[in-house]
């Protein structure tokens, strides 16, 4: 519980500033001393653990809203276990993540959401406006931010554009300087990357007494590595401009993720790193606390064939990233790993065709009124 998140960075982005060929300006921001919480006590625990998901909607919705967190009942995590998680070891986790996007359709499926819906969702975010603010939460190595971007850019041509980027990984912020470098059109846009975590800027902004407003601002898929799901929520959305759109894009309650998530998270190293949620547990707090969203699933697959080869290299990475699990395949108990590997193949979890393994995949979008 205690081992630093592969994103608690302290540094100052390492890249420069610079301007790309299509002349948008790159800013950097260093982070100010921001830390992450340290979960000390059994609501953090509870927080940052994979549990059954019912009580953790319970969980949420309540802590959303202010009440307390209810007593914890999950089992604690045993100190003999090999298992540790996945995002102990930044470097594979990212390499997983990459091949998790190169095996599945999960920015395919995000692409035709923008292409098809986004307009419609940013319709009036920048109504008589001549700057739109837009920040994105986790924004990576910002493929689908640029997609985004475009769309902004068409629907508001030559308005100014101030798109700032959260992102606790320096790589991932390397990644997408380099994409913007190599990204035209985008003149009217300028850049500023916070290389902290979601909680990090939040703590600054409120050490500098600052609370700058959004007109349109995305959290894409990345709702599984803040400590605390609903406080993260309830800040941005408070950030949010009259017109504004909270967009937040995460698994599907329908999907392969809710299947082997439910029934072996708690199988799986407890940390304070990740969070199993999907969707509906969104949704399910956004109801109860009378928050008017708009809902679209989007479907999507991934490749996982390979996971059924014993010592393929790629199926065990794809392993990992399913179960957020440090060389799963190494470190799992035999009987566990045999029941993962079984749960995978079944029709709740997968599609089987042309002998080929489908994991269900399927994305929800939801987005927030302020
Ligand atoms: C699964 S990736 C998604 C990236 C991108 N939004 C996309 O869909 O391709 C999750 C991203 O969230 C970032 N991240 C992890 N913990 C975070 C935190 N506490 N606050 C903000 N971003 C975080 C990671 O560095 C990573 O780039």
């Amino acid at each position: 519980m205690t081992s630093p998140g592969p994103f608690s960075n302290s540094k100052t982005s390492s890249v420069l500033p610079r301007r790309g060929p299509g002349g948008g300006t790159a800013v950097a921001t260093g982070k100010v001393a921001g830390q992450e919480r340290v979960p000390s006590t059994a609501a953090a625990l509870c927080r940052g653990s994979p549990r059954p998901r019912e009580a953790q909607t319970t969980y949420l919705k309540e802590e959303l809203w202010g009440t307390a967190c209810p007593s914890c009942t999950l089992p604690t995590p045993s100190m003999a276990s090999p298992m540790r998680s996945l995002l102990t070891d930044p470097a594979r986790y990212l390499q997983s993540f990459r091949l998790f996007l190169e095996k599945s359709t999960e920015h395919q499926s995000m692409r035709e959401f923008i292409e098809k819906e986004l307009l419609t969702l940013i319709a009036s975010i920048g109504n008589g406006k001549s700057t739109i603010n837009i920040l994105s939460v986790g924004g990576g190595a910002g493929e689908i931010d640029l997609l985004i971007l475009s769309k902004v850019q068409a629907r508001y041509p030559g308005v100014t554009i101030n798109n700032d980027v959260i992102e606790p990984s320096a790589d991932q912020i390397f990644k997408y300087k380099e994409r913007v470098a190599k990204t035209s059109n985008l003149e009217n846009i300028k850049f500023t990357w916070h290389e902290e975590t979601a909680y990090e800027y939040e703590s600054r902004m409120n050490a500098e007494k600052k609370s700058k407003k959004w007109d349109f601002i995305h959290m894409i898929q990345m709702l599984y590595y803040v400590k605390d799901i609903p406080a993260t929520i309830r800040y941005f959305h408070s950030l949010l401009e009259a017109q504004a759109k909270l967009l937040i894009i995460l698994v599907s309650g329908s999907s392969g993720w809710e299947t082997l998530w439910k029934k072996y998270g708690s199988s799986f190293p407890l940390n304070d790193l990740c969070t199993y949620i999907s969707s509906a547990d969104i949704r399910r707090m956004l109801d109860s606390a009378g928050l008017k969203h708009q809902f679209y699933e989007l479907p999507s697959h991934m490749d996982i064939t390979s996971c059924f080869t014993e010592g393929n290299k790629d199926g065990e990475l794809l392993l990992d990233f399913l179960t957020e699990t440090h060389e799963f395949s190494k470190t799992a108990p035999p009987e566990l790993k045999r029941q993962v590997i079984e749960e995978l193949k079944k029709p709740e979890c997968s599609e089987k065709r042309d002998g080929k393994v489908f994991f269900n995949n399927n994305l929800g979008v939801v987005v927030i009124e302020p």
